[in-house]
């Protein structure tokens, strides 16, 4: 039909990537995507949170997991005993944080975060949505320690970088029957 909406329909959760990082000004175009979003009460209470360095991204998935491990949920725990790196070795993360004494910062950092991973397909740069990323800031501390300022909350992460060759998304259905009328 258009651009933008082909662009919508071809988004889909990116789990393989490539090592090397997206450019500079390629993240900062997804970044600046984001922050377009609408807010209620026009707050912008998002705040994005940008690792690279490969150590942290490698203590985020292991201490995730050593507490996924504790879990009641059984498909929880048996991520956390799997191989499986929650980042999906991503070479960026951005952790995605709401400033808490606002109307709506869920759901504002959520449409902050659509548009950053539409922006990110329309430059051709895989996203996954990281909700597991949780797990790592059960540990309190883990907030001070990515420098999440007070009175933030981290609410999950996004996975980006250039798709990995080859890789291909299973095949999922789009339920269509979520709409009613009143003419
Ligand atoms: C709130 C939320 C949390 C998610 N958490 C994860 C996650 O931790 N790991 C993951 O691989 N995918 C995660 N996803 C991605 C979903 O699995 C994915 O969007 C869904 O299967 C539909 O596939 P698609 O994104 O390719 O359209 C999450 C998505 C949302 C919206």
């Amino acid at each position: 039909m258009n651009k933008i909406i082909d662009t919508i329909k071809s988004r889909r959760s990116v789990r393989k990537f490539k090592e090397d990082k997206i450019k500079e000004e390629e993240l900062l175009a997804i970044l600046d995507a984001a922050i377009h979003a609408p807010s209620g009460h026009n707050d912008q209470p998002w705040h994005f949170t940008v690792i690279e360095r490969k150590e942290m991204l490698e203590r985020i998935n292991r201490e995730a997991k050593e507490e996924m491990i504790k879990s009641e949920e059984e498909w929880i725990c048996k991520i956390g005993k799997s191989s499986r790196n929650i980042l999906h070795d991503a070479p960026t993360l951005i952790i995605v944080s709401g400033r808490s004494d606002t109307y709506s910062p869920l759901i504002d950092a959520s449409a902050a975060t659509e548009n950053l991973m539409i922006a990110a397909t329309s430059l051709n740069i895989g996203t996954c949505w990281v909700g597991l990323v949780n797990y790592f800031f059960k540990n309190l501390e883990n907030i001070k320690l990515l420098g999440i300022k007070e009175g933030y909350q981290p609410f999950y992460a996004i996975a980006v970088g250039y798709i990995k060759e080859g890789y291909e998304a299973p095949k999922i259905n789009r339920n269509k029957e979520v709409v009613n009328y009143i003419k």
